[in-house]
This record gives C-alpha cells, structure tokens and sequence, in this order.
C-alpha cells in the first residue's frame, strides 16, 4: 500500500513538472533571460514591450532597473541614467518606438553582474484622472566575466598586455617562484622605457622581455575585480622548440593509446575473475 502511493505521487509529479514546462514554454519572455559578456565588451539585455502592453502607449518612457536601483529612465527626449553607468547605457530611441526596449550596455564590467529588470511606464485612464503605471516587461540575469590567456615570448621580444576598459586602473604581477604580487603599472603611471601605453587603444606594452618577467599578470578595476589575467613564459626559442618537439614525440609513440589498452585488459581480468568467482560459488 505505501509504495503504490509513493508511486503515484512520483507519477503526479513528473506530471506536474512535464505541465509546468510546456506551460513555460509557450510564453518564453515570462522567463529570466540570461546573457554573458566579457570585460569591455557591448552587452544587449532583450527587451520587447509589444506582447505585454494592450495598446500603443501615447509616449514612450522605458525604465531599466536592478533590485536596488534605477539604471536607466527615458521619457521621450528625457533620459536619466545612474552613476555608475554614466555614458555606457543606452535605449535607442527609434528602436524603443517600434517595440525594441534592449538595453545596451558599452564597455560592460564586472561589477555590472547581476538582474536587470525592464518596465513600460504607461498612462492609466480612470473616470477622474489620469495616472501612470509600471508594467513589467522582462527580466535579464548579467553575467560578466574575466579574460584568460597563456603566452609564450622569447627573451628581448615585447608583450602587448590588453587592458580591456578604461576602468582597468592597475597591473599587478607575481614572479613564477614567488606567491607576492608586486604593482606594475598604475593608470596614472609615466611612460617608461620598459611599460608604454597605447596613446587610443587599451593597452600597455611592456618591451624587451627577460626571463625574470615570466609569470603571472592581473589587470585590475577601481574595485580590485580581476579583468584579465596573463600567464606569460618567457623562454629561448630554442628552449620552447624542444618542448615542442617533446610533446609531438609523446603523440607518436602513443602513449594514450597504450594507457586505454592496458586500463581495458586490467577490465577484462578483472571480469574473468568475477565470473570465475561467481562459477565456483555456484558450484
Ligand atoms: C533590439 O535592438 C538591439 C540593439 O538595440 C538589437 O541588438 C536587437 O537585435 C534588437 N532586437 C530585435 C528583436 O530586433
Ligand atoms: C626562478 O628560480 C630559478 C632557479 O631557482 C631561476 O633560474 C629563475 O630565473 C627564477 N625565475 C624568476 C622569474 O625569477
């Protein structure tokens, strides 16, 4: 009796769930939407206001928001947009008109992780006034992240060291036999001979490589928030050829091939012992 009904509840429910997602389904901008992006880049937080108004609203005035605070507000020619996000956040105007509230977010950063929310300011009619209300439109996770990157140069050779965004305010590096990280270059750094910033683009290039240079560098935001992280080996050409040549040696000889094989007759001798053992205790 108790195992019949723990199925039938274990049959409701999968029903339950398999309703729910069909459900779910068929209205997929109900749902939280999700985009990623990477340090510096542009991200686009879809928005369409179309499905969810009755009517065309008489003007349009979008509202983008986090649980904490208002991002972004455009009302016609007005547009207010938090601190934070000053000159990186915009809703085309001509878009929003046609049913488009995306939120473009330039130069996106870490910080910026995180639910966005979108709202349609409209005017509701009653019999005595006139009075505004907040539709809900869509709901947007953010999800930002780091640049990672390996690099091989030889002694005297230069690295071009990407900083990503103007937010990227400090390089700080840790030698290959230390675990201290030392600063390296600060924002408001001279050039030197060794570092030198790009006069437009983000980046620094740090010239004639040694190898005390080998090792790992973090560019750092305003927030200590990893941008970028660089694992550089500085060797002699000669040094990596040989490495190289190792390593495309290994593949020839097959050294994998050889690790399955023997892993399988180990599988093997151990099923003929099982079946062996399992012959005699029949017996
Ligand atoms: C809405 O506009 C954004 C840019 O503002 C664009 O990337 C996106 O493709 C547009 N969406 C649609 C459905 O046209
Ligand atoms: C690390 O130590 C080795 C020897 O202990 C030395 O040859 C090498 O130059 C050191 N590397 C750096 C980056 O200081």
């Amino acid at each position: 009796m108790k195992t019949v009904t723990k199925r039938h509840w274990v049959l409701i429910s999968l029903l339950c769930f398999l309703v729910g997602s069909l459900v779910d389904s068929s209205s997929p901008s109900s749902r939280l939407l999700s985009v990623t992006s990477k340090v510096g880049d542009r991200a686009v937080l879809p928005c369409s206001w179309k499905q969810r108004l009755e009517s065309t609203p008489s003007s349009c005035h979008v509202q983008w928001a986090t649980p904490a605070d208002t991002v972004f507000e455009m009302n016609g020619k007005d547009r207010w947009e938090a601190e934070e996000f000053q000159g990186r956040v915009e809703v085309p105007e001509e878009k929003l008109g046609s049913g488009n509230c995306s939120l473009i977010i330039s130069d996106v950063q870490i910080g910026d992780s995180g639910r966005y929310e979108s709202f349609m300011v409209v005017d509701g009619v009653t019999a005595t006034k006139t009075t505004k209300t907040k539709v809900f439109i869509q709901s947007v996770r953010l999800s930002v992240s780091d640049h990672k990157s390996l690099q091989s140069r030889g002694p005297g050779e230069d690295l071009v060291l990407d900083l990503y965004t103007r937010h990227s305010v400090r390089v700080v590096f840790q030698d290959r036999n230390s675990s201290e990280w030392s600063v390296l270059w600060m924002r408001e750094d001279e050039d030197s001979e060794r570092l030198q910033r790009h006069p437009v683009y983000q980046q620094l290039t740090m010239r004639k490589l040694k190898s005390s240079d080998d090792g790992i560098y973090k560019v750092l935001d305003q927030n200590g928030l990893a941008v970028s992280t660089v694992q550089l080996s500085v060797e002699e050409t000669s040094t990596a050829l040989k490495r190289q040549q190792l390593l495309e040696k290994q593949e020839a000889t097959g050294l994998p091939d050889d690790a399955v094989k023997s892993s399988c007759s180990a599988l093997l001798l151990f099923s003929v012992l099982l079946t062996s053992f399992q012959t005699i205790h029949l017996l």
